[in-house]
């Protein structure tokens, strides 16, 4: 089994539950609030080392992280030892919004995530050496994924980028490096600066990512699934039915569950079908961390859709 290195951000997320997501100049009533463990990277990490993955993460707490973050992490099998506590900084904090759909919007304080930086990672250089699989999102500083990406390609690891929160555009130093880009429709249409309304059009921008040097796009498409683009094929994966109680977390999970059985060797379109089925037992959930599925669990999931014909 190949070994998988995260690098990014930690997060304590606010969480709050209401109808409706109050538009701008509205006050809407909540429903309760609630301190979760996040954080795109921290989420990806555990999604990786609870799905079966021999996971390590790189990623800077402050003071409150290391008590209410930390344990999660050691509890979830993840190699810590990139891990730093600033004591007296902040912890990243995430003020997120759920309606009564499980739709969320999400406002990222950093925090210690931008001590997250090049410097930090270099000094933790050793762990990208004996790692396989690199894994990256974009709550920590441009210039440390810089670093991370380009140091990655060239020590031939395989670069994983999921783009979120999306920049206005890609730094084009990066497309080449990238082996699987795996932007949500808001961030594809982002970064391709084109509309991605319906499958056909995510197709497009996707294949726009993939002619500037990107080896595979996979876009998720909340209801709709996966949508794997490549130089040579192009294939949307339908994910189970299940009533959506909280999408937070769904895209990291995802993107875990998919590192997982690449890192085990495991054909993409397999990797995809089990991600789908890790990413839909995370949005029956509330919360980030805690609603990500085990490897058991999810297993137990696709025997039964498969034994429903629903796969
Ligand atoms: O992807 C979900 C995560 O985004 C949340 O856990 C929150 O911390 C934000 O980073």
């Amino acid at each position: 089994m190949k070994k998988i290195l995260v690098i990014g951000s930690s997060n304590v997320d606010v969480s709050i539950r209401a109808t409706s997501i109050p538009k701008a100049g509205e006050t809407v009533k909540g429903l309760s609030v609630s301190l979760n463990a996040g954080g795109k990277g921290a989420n990806q990490a555990v999604a990786c080392s609870r799905l079966g993955g021999n996971t390590g993460f790189i990623t800077v707490l402050g003071s409150e992280g290391s008590s209410s973050l930390l344990p999660m992490f050691h509890e979830s099998g993840i190699d810590c030892r990139g891990i730093d506590v600033l004591d007296g900084k902040q912890t990243g904090t995430a003020y997120i919004t759920v309606d009564n759909d499980g739709k969320n919007t999400i406002v990222v304080i950093p925090g210690t995530n931008y001590d997250c930086s090049a410097d930090y990672i270099k000094s933790k250089d050793y762990l990208i050496q004996e790692s396989d699989i690199i894994v990256l999102q974009l709550e920590i500083p441009e210039e440390a994924v810089d670093y991370a990406i380009k140091r990655s390609a060239e020590l031939g690891k395989t670069v994983i980028l999921n783009p979120a929160p999306a920049p206005a555009s890609l730094n084009p130093d990066w497309l080449s490096k990238i082996d699987y880009l795996t932007p949500n429709e808001t961030e594809l249409e982002k970064i391709s600066g084109m509309s991605v309304s319906s499958v056909q059009e995510a197709k497009i921008a996707a294949q726009s990512l993939i002619s500037k040097g990107v080896k595979n796009v996979i876009a998720t498409l909340g209801g709709g699934g996966a949508l794997l683009v490549s130089s040579s094929c192009s294939e949307q994966f339908t994910p189970p039915d299940i009533k959506v109680v909280d999408t937070t977390a769904a895209g990291d999970t995802f993107n875990g569950a998919v590192v997982v059985y690449l890192a085990e060797g495991k054909d993409i379109s397999e990797a995809i079908v089990f991600a789908n089925a890790a990413a839909t037992l995370s949005v029956s959930r509330k919360g980030a961390q805690e609603s990500i599925p085990s490897r058991e669990e999810t297993e137990k999931f696709l025997a039964s859709l498969a034994k429903e014909g629903a796969i």
